[in-house]
Formats: C-alpha cells, sequence, structure tokens
C-alpha cells in the first residue's frame, strides 16, 4: 500500500501534530476571550488533543471535525476516556456539516495547508459568526525556490499549494476574510517537556513503510529549515 503522510499521522495517532504543538497552542488561545459561553470549532482535528484541551480548560463548547475516519475514531476515544462531551465528525472542511453563523472561532492547525482554499476558506468563514474568528498555524514559503524543490515538498505533503505569507493573505481576502493578523512562529524557541509532547494512538499494525515516511518528513522539514516557515494567521 502507498501510505500518504496524513495516513502516516493517522495510523501512529499523533497528536499535536503541527508546528509548536500543544505549548504554541495554549500561547496563542489564551490570548482570545473563550469562556463558557464560546462555541468553537476545531478542523482537521486529528486525535483531537487540542479539543480536549479546550473543552477541559475553558470548558466552551467544542466541536471536532476530521475527514480522515481513522483520527476521527482515535478523537472519540481520547474525548470518552476523559468524559468530555465533544461532538467529534467524519466530514470536509470543503463542505461543513454546521449551520451559517454558528462557532465564533474555527481553529485550523496545520489543516487548510492539505486543503482546497477556493472551497474550504468560504465554508470556514460561512460557519463564523459576525464577529467569529478563524484562527490558522499554517506553513509558508519564506523563498523563491525551484520546481524540483516545490515538488519535492507539494509531492510529498500531497499539498494542493505551498503560499508565500502575501500569497497567504490573498487566499484569506478572497474567501472572504478581512482582517489577517499574522504571527511568525520560529520553531525550536520552546523547551518541550513530557507534559508538552506529542502523544500517540498507535493502530494494531504498524507497517515498516510508515516509519520510513515519518523519516522522510523529518528530512525534508530538515532540509529546507529555511525554505519552509509557520504562521499563525487570524482572520475575521
Ligand atoms: C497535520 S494533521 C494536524 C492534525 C491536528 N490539527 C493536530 O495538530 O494534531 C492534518 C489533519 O487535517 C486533516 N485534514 C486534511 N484535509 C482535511 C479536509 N479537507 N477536511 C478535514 N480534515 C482534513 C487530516 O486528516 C489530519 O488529521
Amino acid at each position: 500500500m502507498n501510505y500518504t503522510y496524513l495516513d502516516c499521522l493517522a495510523l501512529f495517532g499523533v497528536g499535536g501534530a503541527h508546528p509548536g504543538g500543544l505549548q504554541l497552542t495554549k500561547k496563542i488561545l489564551a490570548e482570545e476571550k473563550i469562556n463558557g459561553d464560546t462555541a468553537l470549532l476545531e478542523v482537521g482535528c486529528g486525535t483531537g488533543q487540542t479539543a480536549a484541551y479546550l473543552a477541559q480548560q475553558y470548558g466552551c463548547s467544542v466541536s471536532a471535525l476530521d475527514n480522515n475516519s481513522i483520527m476521527v475514531e482515535k478523537a472519540r476515544q481520547r474525548f470518552s476516556s476523559l468524559d468530555l462531551t465533544i461532538d467529534a465528525k467524519v466530514g470536509d472542511t470543503r463542505n461543513l456539516p454546521y449551520p451559517d453563523k454558528h462557532f465564533d472561532i474555527v481553529l485550523s492547525e496545520s489543516v487548510i495547508s492539505f486543503t482546497n482554499l477556493i472551497s474550504t476558506l468560504p465554508e470556514l468563514k460561512r460557519v463564523l459568526n459576525s464577529n467569529g474568528r478563524l484562527i490558522a498555524i499554517e506553513t509558508v514559503l519564506e523563498q523563491t525556490i525551484s520546481e524540483e524543490e516545490r515538488s519535492q515538498i507539494v509531492d510529498f505533503y500531497n499539498f494542493p499549494q505551498l503560499f508565500t505569507e502575501d500569497e497567504w493573505v490573498k487566499a484569506f481576502r478572497d474567501g472572504g476574510f478581512q482582517r489577517i493578523d499574522i504571527t511568525k512562529y520560529q520553531p525550536g524557541l520552546e523547551q518541550v517537556d513530557e507534559q508538552h509532547a506529542a502523544d500517540y494512538a498507535l493502530s494494531k499494525t504498524i507497517d515498516d513503510a510508515l516509519l520510513e515516511i515519518l523519516g522522510k518528513h523529518e528530512e525534508i522539514m530538515q532540509q529546507n529549515k529555511d525554505i519552509l516557515g509557520f504562521r499563525i494567521f487570524r482572520c475575521c
């Protein structure tokens, strides 16, 4: 079987599979006004590490969605083991199963880079209420690169696009967002302790090919550490 990078994350059940992990998530969310009345949607929730943290820390209403059924199953197991009432759905960012203007916050942690932005961004905007905001931690291209370098990255991750910061801003505007605040995230500045390390919920069978994919991911990240950057986009 030819596994993709996202299959690999699902089968390993990697929680916190975004730059900065849960530690960065906590920092970003601490700057938002979140309380028991806040309705929050996490798209591409993976195994539900962030959604669980949100429900526990803020007591807010959390909905979680991912298009990978293995991820959603692992997220549901996490929520159930923590006795959390979080609605977890299998669904796609391009066609969200929620009414218009339903959420105060939509969170995407390394997710929308993997999607078709032309259909995803207006959908995220649609489910946000008039004061709502999208918070997205996403990959940006920091430098001009050759076609060969671009293909190596885009093909490995199956990215439909690999955008510079300016291209992201244009895409958010085209998707219906008017104000876009940007924070640069520099990996490696934080100290990772046990509490903030990635967690794993392994599937029963782990093929050797999956280990190779994880290794390739590390190699691409290392090789392209000056080319690929990360931003936190706050869009409303
Ligand atoms: C890099 S992982 C990040 C997972 C999680 N946000 C985290 O930080 O651990 C990307 C996630 O986005 C999900 N995903 C990718 N495309 C999606 C789409 N079109 N709709 C919903 N989820 C999607 C994948 O299944 C995967 O769980």
